[in-house]
């Protein structure tokens, strides 16, 4: 093995883990080590272990207690795809160890335990990178790109979300197994913000010179999930959540956030993204851009006689050549691993931080201030959509703006 392949401990070895491991396996064998894997079933160890020996790989050290995976001297770093209820106290032990800790995706059931994330990164020395691999989408990072050169002009309003039908992965003859389906039994609030709202934060320079102040959201009625049990004979219909979670953010620097969360409702796949300014729109539903002075505007003549102008979509595709964001423009010739090559980018990025031992591109805080969106449109839904104000986890840095190369 190379010296500069990191090594990685993986706790929790359910399906994500699995497409995790994939990509990893893709990755050039400097890259990165799998030295232990931690799961409190037995039973996924056990197929973990076995992908390793039928992939003739070294089979990593197994624990079924977390803490003993951390305190593994041949771990450097851990990858946490446990799930929602337990992967950020694991990220608090691993930073309190003093290691490298990427979680996965999901919204936050407090913000006590984001706040303690945001004290072990400080106390301890510990760095925390949320694994949002869509930071990481071809079309995020190229509009990013065309918003830094000003081609957008002055951002100010963007919109984006979650809108998956997933009815069939969450219920079933049997109920509601997962953990993940049981939250979307129990909760009512926007359950899985990460995936739109983390590329709109990075786009707004969110803790970089801006910050999040309020949310308010409303939430639909819940019909989806109970149309889709009663076809599958599921013994569990009443759902907490709503089919359509509908949230507004207000950001510091005056710009508006529209954010969605449906997934119980039949809709082709989106993460609803827009992203609007002075002098120009994306809009990844009619996949397409509108810069002025770039994209088509026709002059055309009304019923009256007098003319109106038409502002005509350029194909999103099209603007790829000139203004994919430097980490595409390589990785376009060959977009290897899970969704897309975005898994292989986000490993990467925090494989590179682990090896220089800097801060990752998407931080404590940029976890803390995303997944608080969860908790906190549940208590705004419960007290009737009221603004419920965003905690500040920088205590006050974000008025500074970083000098952040990757994003
Ligand atoms: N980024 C993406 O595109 C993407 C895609 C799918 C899932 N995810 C996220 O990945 C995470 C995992 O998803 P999944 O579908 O594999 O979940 P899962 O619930 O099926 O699997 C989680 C695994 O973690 C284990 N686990 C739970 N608590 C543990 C603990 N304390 N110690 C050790 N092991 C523990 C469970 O036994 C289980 O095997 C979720 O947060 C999900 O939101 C992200």
């Amino acid at each position: 093995m190379n010296n500069s392949a990191v090594k990685i401990g993986v706790i929790g070895l359910g399906p994500r883990a699995e497409t995790l491991l994939a990509t990893l396996r893709s990755l050039p064998q400097d890259e990165c080590q799998v030295t232990a894997i931690c799961d409190l079933n037995t039973e996924r160890i056990e197929k973990i272990c076995n992908i390793f020996k039928a992939n003739s790989l070294v089979v990593p050290a197994a624990y079924t207690d977390y803490k003993k995976l951390i305190a593994d001297p041949e771990v450097q770093a851990v990858l946490i795809p446990t799930s929602w209820n337990s992967h950020l106290a694991i990220a608090a032990d691993v930073m309190k160890a003093g290691k490298y800790a990427a979680i996965e995706v999901g919204g936050a059931a407090s913000l006590d335990e984001l706040w303690q994330l945001v004290h072990n990164s400080e106390n301890f020395g510990g760095k925390c990178m949320m694994l949002e691999n869509c930071c990481y989408g071809r079309n995020e990072l190229m509009v990013l790109n065309m918003v830094r050169q000003g081609l957008l002009g002055e951002i100010v309003h963007c919109s984006c979300g979650y809108e998956h039908d997933i009815a069939y992965e969450l219920v079933d003859e049997n109920g509601c197994t997962s953990e993940r389906a049981i939250h979307n039994l129990k909760r009512n609030g926007d359950l899985y913000p990460t995936h739109g709202l983390g590329p709109i934060a990075k786009i707004l320079n969110i803790n970089n010179g801006n910050r999040f102040l309020s949310i308010s959201s409303f939430a639909s009625k819940s019909c989806g999930f109970k149309s889709y049990a009663q076809k599958v004979n599921s013994p569990v219909t009443d759902f907490a959540i709503g089919d359509v979670i509908t949230s507004v953010i207000k950001c510091a620097n005056g710009e508006t956030i529209t954010l969605t969360h449906g997934i119980s409702l039949p809709r082709p796949y989106s993460r609803d993204c827009r992203v609007q300014g002075t002098n120009g729109i994306w809009l990844e539903d009619a996949d397409g851009i509108f810069i002025n002075g770039i994209s088509e505007t026709k002059t055309e003549i009304d019923v009256a006689g007098n003319p109106y102008y038409s502002h005509v979509w350029d194909k999103t595709e099209k603007f790829y050549e000139k203004y994919d964001h430097p980490i595409w423009q390589e990785f376009r010739n060959n977009p290897t691993g899970g969704h897309g090559g975005m898994d292989t980018l986000a490993l990467r990025a925090f494989f590179e931080s682990v090896r220089k031992g800097t801060t990752p591109p998407i931080d404590v805080y940029d976890c803390a201030a995303w997944m608080a969106v969860t908790c906190l449109s549940e208590q705004s839904i419960a007290l009737g959509g009221i603004p419920v104000a965003f905690p500040d986890f920088t205590n006050g840095k974000w008025i500074y703006a970083k000098d952040d190369s990757d994003f």
